[in-house]
């Protein structure tokens, strides 16, 4: 046998017999100095580390961007000055993990969850994250919320079974969820694969330009490939056959060469209240109308590799919303904050507190200089400058110095107000709900009603009628179709009137007291933000088979 395929421990000596424990005699006992045993079985028993405590179960790639230089017929540097994004035809490296949300690490990927769109751009002014998901909106619009959310849709900790009446017992509290539970229970809550489905940033953004000025800006993932989604019979024909069809079918396209492709768009608008608007611009349970706030192309992405290690490049991979480059930066979006502190702080528990030493987290595309050292799993200097005794700054020693620049993070408007805990007052809970229902195809409609009809149906009666009263308030033909599946009208729940951690407005209220009688709402003829959806026609023979 060549040298090169010689078997050695981590040391560097070679294993003579990888087959055998050294024992006294044939039979035993063993011997405990057994070095090359030890290191081996140590190693495996410290092989897995903590899975994500979200979005356990994903899956990686590699490819480009390549930026068109310009948002409709203007440059872009008018409206970011982010390096990325400058030339048309500039091409930067990314790396992507799609995921669900909800279950372990070997759980189904049919599951109806939300998915995961991470994307990492390694540019030359750093690692930029956009962290998002394929539904474009979120369940809670401050992140103070989200430990109880995630409690409410993981397992009961008691059976170790994700309980509907958990999920709807948190949801019926909090109506700001329901927009996204209407996307949810409908097919786009099972697509048909990580290939053919819509990414979003979510959470609303800034965009710096040269001048200093800023734009809130909103992201959108449009897959090239048609968007196709599963009902959840189609899911379960699917799961029961194989739990990680997704990442199957992601890898066998990019060994094919069949490389999947998404457009980058935005959507944006001026950096201020929008007092005009019936929801926050910083309210991520809202979509921006696209009649409003037309979307715009900015670049393509183009997935071409796949990882060579799932560990290495999938477990181990860490994005954060908090990962900007110059010319983006967050919004004030109450979520957004949030995000940035939990992501780094699980990844230093999760992974260590290193994480960005390894390859795939690394800047790799720009130079990288702290003084940051030590800790576990340390194996990298970076940035001694001129004199490695010089861990520190400011010095006169030859050390790193900062970068500077006047007024480097002086941007936006001017910000006043007092110490508060109020929430986002626009809260509109039900309209943008109600247009997403009324939008969605036929064979869409019908499946979320038997989906959400189905599971509200299933738990205890105070959470089914106030479940009910919100079905009511979307539409009335939601709450009538639902009522024919729970057998709870609208008479038997009108007199709940809102929850007391509710304000309504004006126009709510008259709907509310008319509960089921209000007829027919006014729809606006575009799907906001959601290309059409088919249903995926290989999993619908497999179950009509
Ligand atoms: C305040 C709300 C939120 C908090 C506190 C939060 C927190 C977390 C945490 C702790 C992780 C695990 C990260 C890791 O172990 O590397 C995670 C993963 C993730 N989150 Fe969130 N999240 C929030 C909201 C959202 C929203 C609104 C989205 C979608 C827009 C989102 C998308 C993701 C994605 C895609 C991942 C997986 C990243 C990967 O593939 O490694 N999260 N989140």
């Amino acid at each position: 046998m060549s040298d090169d395929r010689t078997l050695t421990n981590r040391q560097g000596h070679p294993v003579h017999d990888n087959q055998n424990q050294r024992t006294i005699g044939d039979r035993g006992p063993a011997t405990l100095e057994n070095y090359q045993f030890l290191e081996k079985i140590s190693h495996f028993d410290c092989e897995r580390i903590p899975e994500r405590v979200v979005h356990a179960r994903g899956f990686t790639a590699y490819g480009t961007f390549e930026a068109y230089g310009k948002v409709g017929d203007e440059p872009i540097a008018k409206f970011t000055r982010a390096k990325l994004f400058q030339e048309a035809g500039k091409q930067t490296d990314i790396a992507i993990r799609f995921s669900t949300v909800a279950g372990g690490r070997d759980s189904s990927e049919a599951a109806r969850d939300p998915r995961g769109f991470a994307v990492k751009f390694y540019t030359e002014d750093g690692n930029w994250d956009l962290v998002g998901n394929n539904l474009g909106v979120f369940f809670i619009r401050d992140a103070i919320k989200f430990p109880d959310f995630i409690h409410s849709q993981k397992p009961d900790p008691v059976t170790f079974r994700q309980e509907a009446w958990r999920q709807l017992d948190f949801i019926s509290q909090s109506p700001e969820s329901l927009h996204m539970v209407m996307l949810l229970y409908s097919p786009r809550g099972i697509p048909a694969s990580y290939r053919h489905q819509q990414g979003f940033g979510v959470n609303t953004y800034k965009w710096i330009n040269e001048a200093g000025e800023s734009l809130l800006v909103k992201y959108h993932w449009i897959p090239k490939q048609p968007v196709r989604s599963w009902t959840a019979a189609d899911a379960a024909a699917v799961q029961g056959d194989d739990l990680g069809a997704h990442s199957k079918d992601l890898y066998e396209a990019i060994e094919a060469g069949d490389y999947p492709q998404w457009e980058l768009q935005v959507q944006i608008m001026s950096d201020d209240e929008h007092p005009e608007l019936d929801f926050d611009p910083l309210d991520d349970t809202k979509v921006w109308p696209e009649q409003d706030f037309p979307k715009m192309a900015v670049g393509n992405m183009t997935l071409n590799r796949n990882v060579d290690n799932v560990f290495a490049e999938n477990e181990q991979i860490a994005f954060g919303t908090g990962v900007l480059v110059d010319g983006l930066d967050f919004s004030d979006d109450k979520m957004l904050v949030g995000r940035t502190f939990s992501y780094s702080d699980t990844q230093r528990y999760r992974v260590g507190p290193n994480y960005l030493q390894l390859p795939v987290n690394q800047a790799k595309n720009a130079k990288v200089a702290t003084n940051q050292r030590d800790g576990q799993m340390a194996y990298s200097v970076d940035g001694t400058g001129e004199n490695p005794h010089v861990n520190y700054e400011p010095s006169v020693q030859g050390g790193l110095v900062e970068a500077g620049g006047p007024g480097h993070d002086e941007v936006g408007p001017e910000i006043n107000g007092r110490l508060t805990r109020k929430r986002i007052a626009r809260t509109n809970d039900y309209k943008q709900a109600a247009e997403r229902y009324l939008l969605s195809e036929d064979w869409e409609k019908d499946d979320l009603v038997a989906n959400l009809g189905g599971d509200i149906a299933t738990v205890p009666r105070h959470i089914q009628e106030r479940m009910m009263w919100h079905m009511y308030m979307i539409d009335d033909e939601l709450g009538n179709r639902i009522s024919e599946i729970t057998g709870i009208t609208a008479d038997d729940v009108r007199d709940l009137g809102p929850l007391a951690t509710q304000t309504l407005t004006e126009d709510e209220l008259a709907r509310a007291a008319n509960l089921g009688k209000n007829g027919p709402r006014e729809v606006p003829d575009v799907m906001t933000h959601c290309v059409p959806n088919e249903r995926d026609v290989q999993a619908g023979e497999a179950v009509t088979a």
